[in-house]
């Protein structure tokens, strides 16, 4: 399946509730204990059938949320939190958002090699997943940004993301500014209005190559699935291969 860099999948996406998860399919694979290798053809519609199932439990205010780590010029790892905000597990990518000039950001300008693992512990899953990622397309940044409300369209303008700042009050004093610039005298009655989105924001689609399946059994004698694909990139096009090479692996 050959897919192109950067275009965009809008049309095919489905908003996932109110969460603003978009995802691409309804595939429920429903796996009561054990995960039978043979009947996971795809792995990432494991991960979508986890995370709708964590979300529908309402049981976590970010059920979307997710570990990312890049690594340094030194070959330093890093991590942090961010959330998913679209998993498409036809393609084999998904999306988080943030500050173009952030740490992360400048790491994968340099090593464009990513991982990301969620762990939902209420319900003993653990996904993780290693991959690359790939700069979002300006017209699928400025629909994303658009979804978001006004305080987090301020912010986002407001913020010079893992830059160093003087005290709180110099960061009130810039989301004010924010505010004064696009004339919003207050949140609440600003809440229809749509600011433009900074060219400094937007999002990445990490492109998924390896992933492992881990569920917890009892006697900490876990359950894993690892899989593995390759994805090509010739002349700015991604190549997906459509197949999962799949192996249980010891706890
Ligand atoms: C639950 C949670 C969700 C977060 N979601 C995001 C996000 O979607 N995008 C983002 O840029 N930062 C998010 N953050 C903040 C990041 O963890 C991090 O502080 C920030 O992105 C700066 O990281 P960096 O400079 O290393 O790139 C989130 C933090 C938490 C705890």
């Amino acid at each position: 399946m050959s897919c192109n860099s950067n275009s965009d999948y809008t049309n095919n996406l489905k908003i996932f509730e109110n969460r603003r998860i978009i995802i691409t399919k309804q595939n429920r694979l429903l796996m009561n204990s054990e995960l039978r290798k043979a009947k996971i053809l795809n792995p990432l519609d494991t991960l979508e059938d986890w995370m709708k199932e964590v979300s529908d439990s309402n049981t976590q205010p970010n059920p979307n949320c997710m570990s990312i780590a890049t690594v340094d010029s030194t070959g330093s790892p890093n991590s942090r939190m961010v959330l998913c905000k679209e998993l498409d597990a036809e393609n084999g990518f998904l999306t988080f958002y943030t500050n173009y000039s952030s740490i992360k950001s400048e790491e994968v300008k340099n090593n464009s090699k990513c991982s990301a693992l969620f762990h939902w512990d209420k319900f003993g899953y653990q996904v993780r997943l290693k991959g690359f990622v790939d700069k979002c397309a300006d017209s699928k940044n400025d629909e994303y940004f658009s979804t978001r409300d006004i305080g987090s369209q301020i912010a986002a303008w407001a913020s010079d993301q893992s830059k160093e700042i003087e005290s709180l009050e110099k960061m009130e004093d810039s989301y004010q500014k924010i505010m004064n610039k696009f004339q919003i005298k207050s949140l609440d009655e600003a809440k229809e209005i749509k600011l433009p989105r900074p060219d400094f924001w937007g999002g990445y689609d990490l492109w998924i190559e390896e992933i492992e399946l881990w569920k917890n059994r009892k006697n900490r004698f876990h359950d894993r699935l690892k899989f593995k694909r390759k994805i090509s990139i010739e002349n700015g096009k991604i190549d997906v291969e459509k197949r999962w090479d799949s192996v249980r692996i010891q706890p």
